[in-house]
Parts: structure tokens; C-alpha cells; sequence
């Protein structure tokens, strides 16, 4: 059986899961479900980044030991893993005895190579992202050129691993192997930066203490970095268990983000050379996401939590969106208005539609039961070898972790069926007692649907297996693999089971209302309730003396009578109010004014030049009516 193995980073547990954690992780499951669904025996894994600086500095924040906090933060990871549906094979820690274990025997390794010696590092460091960075690649105001952040100066006593003597192999490697960083533009990068000159780089830290210590020296613990690259290692079983590392290490693929790009192509690579092991076969860089256009940053609070996202919209929605919108590779921005765009264009009213709409024929014209086709026209032919070739096509695609392009051939096929529907008319076939036709195009708009739903299953698999549920077909889409994508397949004979409706258009309405309403906050409708206005009679009206805008109103308001103060008196004289009527608020709390207890207030819009104009009923109610 083939094999292929595939990677996300390993996640930093300062902080809670992200978008950007979410994307690398949906985009490997996608991954390792396709490939297990094309036959291959799959390792896909994820994890924790727990040790280092950054984690050690969290923790003392909260008062807690590292590994409390990581024990912690861990949680969120894992539970939002079950949320989003990941099938990962392996979810690893680096605070893990095996990967310690493996840590300390690679640097054995390493060091019997003769490639870590001792010495001194002076230079910058990042916290954040826990880099060494030289004087020269600072930005201004000495700021690390990754993230921004402030850098400090560091002097401590280190092993360097000798990443300079590695220069040459790693060209030669990636000259041999176009494949092994991809896109294309990210090997055109990584090649130059190496040959611009690699420089030895430091292994080990003094001042740090949360970390695995260093086998040659106890007083060193190793940079969090090469313990945490090493985590590919331990999981294929590397020193352990050689018949899993001989099947999965050959085909390891890494899916990282842009930002730790070099250290998977360059540090990592080169590490392994030293080790005596292959570099991975590919790593695959991706892009970042903005949010609303924006960078995402906690100061701006517009961090995306996909947890939120998942209540709101459903996990397959979010899944769906994050590899459809953007190339993988390229960076996207994260929009409300794409995101509904997406779903109900392409899930609600495409995909979902055709299966509904499917279904209810089905219930219809054959009592739910999946007719034999009796009377195949050319178009069938047609809708079958497009099916075909839409699996070519997108496995094509997906070799390539091109996720958009092969979501857009599986749409194509889609609305290409939704359009057969329309053309081949069946309610039409059935009114005119064409039941061999109607037959035929029922068969293959079904045969047509469960083609889509195996295609889609890596990306939605929850919608996947309650589609292939409702088409009546046994099993999951999973167990039956791509081998199953034979055309004229779909067993006849069998019941479908029409449930509920599997992408429910978000309303975009409210959606879009709320946001376009300029209201700096909304009130519910139980609050609005809370407030009791009613229609109030004005009784008689007097000015309060010494003032220019005050009038001292009587009003009836159905069972009582009431004293308010209406800042009205510039427009309105008392005469012309008397025995109108007006809208006043009853339930407001009684103020003092001038003296005069008001037992509520009269409402008024304001007019162009600030004045009041009165609130009045458009037609005689009773006074004390309510105001809803
Ligand atoms: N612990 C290291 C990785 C070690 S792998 C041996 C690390 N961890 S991280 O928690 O910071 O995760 C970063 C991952 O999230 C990176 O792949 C990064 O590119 C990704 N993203 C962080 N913000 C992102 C976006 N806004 N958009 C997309 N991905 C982003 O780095």
C-alpha cells in the first residue's frame, strides 16, 4: 500500500487557537482524507510547541509552571480539533517522554557528526517568535523583521550546529528536487536566501530553562526550535520503531505557514542531512489571512476564534470557505460578506439545492425508491463523462494542494447537474407520462450526486456522510474510497431517506442589516419592551415661568392623570397643544425640573434646525393606548 505522511507546525500554547492555526490544520485534514480515500495508508499529524521562552514568560504571567499552562492551553487545541472534524493519526506534545527521547538521541546524533561545537551567541532575539536575528536584519527601532516586536540583546554561552557546512548539499538538494518547497515562488525564495550565505546557528540556551536539556552539557537546555522540528522525527517513529519510519519518513509533507518557511526548508533540511536522514519530500508554505482587510491582532480585537464561527455557521461551512476562497499559498482575507457569498452560493444554493431538490423528485415520481434508468439520452452520456472528468481533473489539482481549484471543478459538476435538471424538465417527463425518460434523468442526477458527495467528503465530511444518509446509500463515503467512482454504479431499487435541509442559506439580511445600521449598540427587543409608551392626551398647558423652552403639560394617559415638562415652548404655545394628542414615554423614572415633578416625557423628533416637532398618532386613538 502507499504511504503518505503529512505535517502541521506544532502549535505554541501561550495562547488560545486561531484562523491561522485552524487553516494549516483543516488544510492537512482535507489532505490526509483525500489521500486515504485514493487508497493511501495515511499519517497526518499535529500537536504542541510547549517549551521555550515564549511559553515559560506566559506562564509566569499567570503564576502557573509552563507545563501547567501548556496542560491547559492544550485542551483548547485538542477540543477544537473535534469540533472541526480533524482525523488526526497522532496529536504530540513536546513535554512527551518519546520526544524527549528522540530529541536528546538526534542530538547524539548530530554532535557524533561533528556538527554542534561550542561557543558564544551575541546578538538579537525575539521572544515572540523565537528567533536569532543579526544586528543588520533588524528594522528600525530594533525590531524583529517577522513580527515587529522589540528584540533583546542576548550574551550567553551556546552549541552551534554548523548549518554554513550544509550550504552546498541544500542547493544541489533543491536543484534535484524542484518539488521540495512549494509554491514555486517560496523554493525561488529559500533558494536565493541560501545562497546568499548560511551562517552557523546556535542550539542550545543558558538563560532558558524550560526546555529539553542538552545530552553534552546539563547546563543547556535546547533552543526551542530544533526540539520542536524534531517532533516529525519522533511521531514517524525515527530510533524507535524503524519499519513505521522507513513507511512514512520518504513521503513526509509539511504544511507550515509562510513565517516558518526557513526553518523547514533550510534549518530543518539541513538537520536531517546531519542526521544521515532525507529531507522532507515537500513542505508547503501557505499564506496568511486578514480579517475584514485587516491584519489580525488581539489589540485591534478582531482575532477570528473558530469556535465562534463553528456555532454560528456549522464546522463544514468554515472548513469549506477557508480552502475554497483563496489559493493555497496565497494570503485572503477573512470577510462576513465572502464567507455568505461562499456558503450560500456554492453549499446552500448549488450542492444543497441539487440534493434537495433530487430527493423531493425522487419521493414524487418513485416513491422514494431509486428507479432503474430506462431510456438514456446523450446528454446522460454527456453528465457521466463529465463526472468522470471532474475526478481526474481535481485529483489532478489535489496533487498539487491546489484545494480551491478542486472545490471549483466539483462546484462546475454541480451546477452542470442543477442545469441538466432544469433542461431535461422532469416534472414536465412526468406530466407527460414519460416515465422511462424521467427515469433515466432521476438515475443520473443521483448517480451525478453521489460522485459529488465522495469528491466533497474531505472537505465537509459531516454534510458528506449525511448526504450519502439521505441518497440511501450504506456506510460512509469514506469506506468506499475513489475506487468507488465508477459511473452507473448507484444501486437501484434502494429507498433514499430525504432529510433536513443539509446548508440552510445565512439570512443576509440581518446579517448584513446590522452591520450597515450605524448603531453604536442595539438594545433587544426585551429591553425595548421594558419601556411603556403610550398615547397621552395634553389636558391643559401652561409655560414654567422663567424659562424660554419649558412647558408644564397635564396629561391623561387612559387610567391616570399625569404632570410632565416638555422642553417644547420655542415652538409650540400652550393653546395649540391643548386637547392633542401625543406620544409619551409613562414608565421613565419622575425628575425634578424647575421645581415641577415630571412624571414622564413627551417624544419629539428633532428637525433640521434642532427643533422639536411633536409625536402625534396619525389617526384619534384612545388616550393611554400603547405604543409598540
Ligand atoms: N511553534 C511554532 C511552529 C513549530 S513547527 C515545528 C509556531 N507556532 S504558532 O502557534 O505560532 O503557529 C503558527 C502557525 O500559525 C504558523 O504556521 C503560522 O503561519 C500560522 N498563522 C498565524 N497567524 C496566521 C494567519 N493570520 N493566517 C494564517 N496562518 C497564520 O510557529
Amino acid at each position: 500500500m502507499k504511504s503518505f505522511y503529512i505535517t502541521t507546525p506544532i502549535y505554541y500554547v501561550n495562547d488560545v487557537p486561531h484562523i491561522g492555526h485552524a487553516y494549516t490544520t483543516i488544510a492537512a485534514d482535507v489532505m490526509a482524507r483525500w489521500k486515504r480515500m485514493e487508497g493511501y495508508d495515511v499519517l497526518f499529524c499535529t500537536g504542541t510547541d510547549e517549551h521555550g521562552q515564549k511559553i515559560n514568560r506566559a506562564a509566569e504571567k499567570l503564576g502557573l509552571h509552563p507545563k501547567e499552562l501548556a496542560d491547559r492551553v492544550v485542551e483548547n487545541f485538542k477540543s477544537l480539533w473535534v469540533k472541526l472534524n480533524i482525523s488526526n493519526d497522532d496529536f504530540i506534545r513536546t513535554t512527551e517522554e518519546r520526544h524527549k527521547r528522540v530529541v536528546q538521541e538526534a542530538f547524539k546524533r548530530m554532535i557524533e557528526s561533528g556538527d554542534i561545537y561550542k561557543g558564544v551567541y551575541e546578538g538579537w532575539y525575539c521572544v515572540f517568535c523565537e528567533s536569532f536575528w543579526s544586528e543588520s536584519q533588524l528594522i528600525p527601532e530594533r525590531r524583529c523583521p517577522d513580527c515587529g516586536r522589540e528584540v533583546e540583546m542576548v550574551r550567553e554561552e551556546t552549541y552551534f550546529f554548523r548549518l554554513s557546512k550544509y550550504q552546498d548539499r541544500l542547493l544541489k538538494h533543491m536543484e534535484e528536487n524542484p518539488d521540495c518547497v512549494k509554491p514555486e515562488s517560496r523554493f525561488n525564495e529559500v533558494y536565493s536566501f541560501i545562497r546568499m550565505g548560511l551562517k552557523d546557528i546556535s542550539v542550545t540556551r543558558t538563560t532558558v530553562k524550560w526546555g529539553i536539556p542538552f545530552p553534552l552539557d546539563p547546563s543547556h537546555v535546547i533552543y526551542v526550535w530544533f526540539d520542536a522540528l524534531i517532533n516529525y522525527l519522533t511521531v514517524a517513529g525515527f530510533t524507535q520503531d524503524e519499519e513505521k519510519f522507513n513507511k512514512y519518513w520518504p513521503v513526509v509533507h509539511h504544511l507550515v505557514g509562510k513565517d516558518i518557511l526557513r526553518f523547514h526548508a533550510v534549518i530543518w533540511p539541513a538537520m536531517l542531512m546531519s542526521l544521515g536522514v532525507n529531507p522532507p519530500k515537500m513542505v508547503f508554505a501557505h499564506g496568511w489571512w486578514t480579517v475584514e482587510g485587516e491584519k489580525m491582532s488581539k489589540s485591534k480585537g478582531n482575532v477570528v476564534d473558530p469556535n465562534e464561527v463553528v456555532d454560528k455557521y456549522g464546522v463544514d461551512a468554515f472548513r469549506y470557505f477557508l480552502l475554497r476562497e483563496v489559493p493555497f499559498g496565497l494570503d485572503g482575507d477573512f470577510s462576513r460578506d465572502a464567507f455568505i457569498n461562499r456558503v450560500n452560493g456554492e453549499l446552500a444554493d448549488n450542492f444543497g439545492n441539487l440534493l434537495n431538490r433530487t430527493l423531493v423528485m425522487v419521493e414524487k415520481f418513485f416513491g422514494g425508491v431509486v428507479p432503474e434508468p430506462m431510456e438514456e439520452e446523450a446528454v446522460d452520456r454527456e453528465i457521466a463523462s463529465l463526472a468522470l472528468e471532474t475526478f481526474r481533473k481535481a485529483k489532478e489539482y489535489m496533487d498539487e494542494f491546489g484545494f480551491d481549484k478542486a472545490l471549483r471543478e466539483i462546484l462546475a459538476l454541480s451546477s452542470r447537474l442543477n442545469k441538466y435538471v432544469d433542461e431535461t424538465s422532469p416534472w414536465a417527463l412526468a406530466r407527460e407520462g414519460r416515465k422511462g425518460r424521467l427515469s433515466s434523468v432521476i438515475y443520473t442526477v443521483l448517480e451525478g450526486l453521489r460522485f459529488l458527495t465522495v469528491m466533497l467528503t474531505p472537505f465537509i465530511p459531516k454534510s458528506g456522510e449525511r448526504a450519502w444518509t439521505m441518497l440511501g446509500l450504506e456506510g460512509k463515503p469514506e469506506d468506499h474510497g475513489f475506487s468507488s467512482l465508477v459511473w452507473g454504479k448507484f444501486p437501484v431499487g434502494i429507498r433514499v431517506k430525504p432529510g433536513e435541509v443539509l446548508f440552510p442559506r445565512i439570512e443576509v439580511k440581518t446579517e448584513v442589516k446590522r452591520e450597515e445600521m450605524k448603531v453604536e449598540s442595539f438594545v433587544s427587543i426585551d429591553e425595548f419592551r421594558k419601556m411603556d409608551l403610550r398615547i397621552a392626551k395634553v389636558l391643559s398647558a401652561e409655560r414654567v415661568p422663567k424659562t424660554d423652552k419649558l412647558l408644564k403639560l397635564e396629561i391623561d394617559i387612559g387610567d391616570e392623570r399625569r404632570t410632565i415638562v416638555a422642553g417644547i415652548a420655542e415652538v409650540y404655545s400652550p393653546e395649540e397643544l391643548i386637547g392633542k394628542e401625543v406620544v409619551v414615554i409613562a414608565n421613565l423614572e419622575p425628575a425634578k425640573i424647575k421645581g415641577i415633578v415630571s412624571q414622564g416625557m413627551l417624544l419629539a423628533a428633532i428637525d433640521r434646525d434642532g427643533k422639536p416637532v411633536i409625536l402625534r398618532p396619525e389617526r384619534d386613538v384612545d388616550p393611554g393606548s400603547k405604543v409598540t
